[in-house]
């Protein structure tokens, strides 16, 4: 493996490391570099939070869950390269320092790494650009005081300078199987097919750090042509490696409660790294991508060689971690309707931010003249797999959209699913939840506001 990226504006070449072994062991162990702190290491608490900088632009990441082939080519920033080079204060490190936004300073590091990086972008929505970092002890509020404060101070110059001196260098071979196209990916997956490919490494991560499993890997980052996001006749078709947080812009006006859902999808470190296609093809029952885009109606394309396929979405999840994938076969992408006003996406969670869905529900149903036309209903969490409440959509077709159809098809969804209890949420709790969703999207559609953020307003 040979690997090689700017660290805090100087080129680093590192030869011979394992693939898995990651960015944050590698700081602290190889560089010395301990400001970037080791915590949870699984991507919940941002203690680890690094700027990484490619010709897509500066993101928050965290370094616990990121390989060192992943950044092949590209620009790293750790808390030492935030402050100047001759020690000049970062203004978010000075506001923290007036506004009192540390005590013990353990998350220090990773908070001033975010806060400089959505700095940088000019973003000014604090509280999600924060919701990936974790404070024990000083309680949020002086901290978004110090980001807010900071806001309107200039961008440093070394803050700036990465994307042009990446503009000259040339990171050459990555030596790790880092494949540049999804035509040589395909080869290579058919004749590696036990292979493990990392996408944004958001779960295969955590095989690393948490169960310390070794695999031969294949890295989708270099994968160029499964990054596009386009508009084709009424459809949005998007690559695997498409980030969540690409996919969220995408939609932001488009499909705003598909949007508003992904706001709410881990954090924005885990955003900017994690892609739907691994959110997909992980064939989780609690991932938050899958329910929406069924409730979509989308269809999923799958590549194997040469030969491409398709199917609608809901097919691909045959049971619990069972997806109907051959060996050798990834995600190509996923294309589905650019507009759909009557969808709406609901998460119930034990947090509002970063945490896993215990129940996500996503309906799609066109009425006219009062009377249900077409219905998709799907969730997560309720099942093995994500799943379409095919029971209750059949309740509510030809049906008078009125709050009696809604109870008939909140009774019919009990024959929908057999939910598990375990630490998100009782069975008795999803379902009786996933009933009340549906009540829900009937008040939601009819202007009332339901959302417990609209309600506070
Ligand atoms: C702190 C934290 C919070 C999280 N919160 C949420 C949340 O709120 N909602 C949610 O849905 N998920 C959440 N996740 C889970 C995770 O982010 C998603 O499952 C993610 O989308 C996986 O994408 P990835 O690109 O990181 O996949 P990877 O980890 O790279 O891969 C995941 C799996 O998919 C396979 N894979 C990846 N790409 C392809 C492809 N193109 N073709 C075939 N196989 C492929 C890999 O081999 C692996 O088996 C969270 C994870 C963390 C660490
Ligand atoms: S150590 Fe907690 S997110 Fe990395
Ligand atoms: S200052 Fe102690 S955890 Fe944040």
């Amino acid at each position: 493996m040979s690997i090689a990226f700017l660290l805090n504006g100087t080129p680093v070449r590192i030869e011979g490391e394992a693939p898995t072994r990651t960015l944050l062991d590698w700081l602290r162990e190889e560089r010395g570099l301990t400001g970037t702190k080791e915590a949870c290491c699984e991507g919940d608490c941002g203690a680890c939070t690094v700027m990484v900088t490619d010709e897509g632009g500066s993101k928050a990441l965290n370094a616990c869950i990121l390989f060192l082939p992943q950044l092949h080519g590209k620009a790293v920033r750790t808390i030492e390269g935030v402050s100047g080079p001759k020690g000049e204060m970062h203004p978010v490190q000075a506001a923290m320092v007036a506004h009192h936004g540390s005590q013990c300073g353990f998350c220090t590091p990773g908070f001033v790494v975010s806060m400089a990086v959505a700095h940088l972008n000019g973003a000014r929505d604090h509280d999600d650009q924060l919701a990936g970092n974790l404070c024990r002890c000083t309680g949020y509020a002086p901290i978004v005081r110090a980001a807010e404060a900071a806001a309107g101070e200039a961008v440093p110059d070394w803050m700036k300078a990465d994307r042009d001196v990446l503009a000259s260098f040339a990171a050459g071979e990555a030596g790790a199987f880092r494949p540049q196209d999804s035509g040589a990916l395909a080869e290579w997956y058919l004749a590696n097919p036990d292979a493990v490919l990392v996408a944004g490494a958001t779960d295969v991560g955590l095989w690393v750090t948490k169960q310390l499993r070794e695999f031969p890997v294949a890295f989708l980052s270099g994968v160029e042509d499964l990054k596009g996001i386009e508009v084709r006749g009424g459809s949005l078709h998007v690559g695997a490696c498409v980030t969540i947080s690409a996919l969220r812009e995408a939609v932001k006006d488009r499909l705003p409660s598909f949007a508003e859902l992904l706001r709410r999808y881990a954090s924005v470190q885990v955003r900017n790294a994690a892609t739907i296609g691994g959110n997909i093809a992980n064939g989780s029952p609690i991932g938050d991508g899958p329910p929406a885009l069924i409730a979509l109606g989308a269809t999923l394309h799958l590549r194997r060689g040469d030969e491409m396929r398709s199917m609608p979405l809901e097919d691909f999840f045959l049971d619990y971690r069972k997806q109907d994938r051959r060996p050798g076969e990834f995600v190509a992408g996923v294309s589905f309707p650019e507009s759909a006003p009557a969808l709406r996406c609901y998460k119930i969670s034990k947090r509002f931010d970063q945490d896993i869905s215990a129940v996500c529900g996503c309906f799609n149903v066109t009425v006219t003249d009062g009377v249900v036309t077409s219905a998709r209903i799907a969730f997560g969490g309720m099942a093995g797999v994500p799943k379409r409440a095919i029971r209750a959509e059949t309740a509510l077709i030809g049906r008078d959209w009125t709050e009696a159809t809604m109870d008939a098809a909140a009774e019919a969804m009990a024959g929908d699913f057999t939910p598990l209890s375990d630490m998100r949420a009782s069975a008795a709790y999803r379902m009786l939840t996933a009933q009340n969703l549906l009540r829900r999207y009937f008040h939601d559609l009819n202007g009332v506001p339901v959302s417990v953020l609209e309600v506070a307003r």
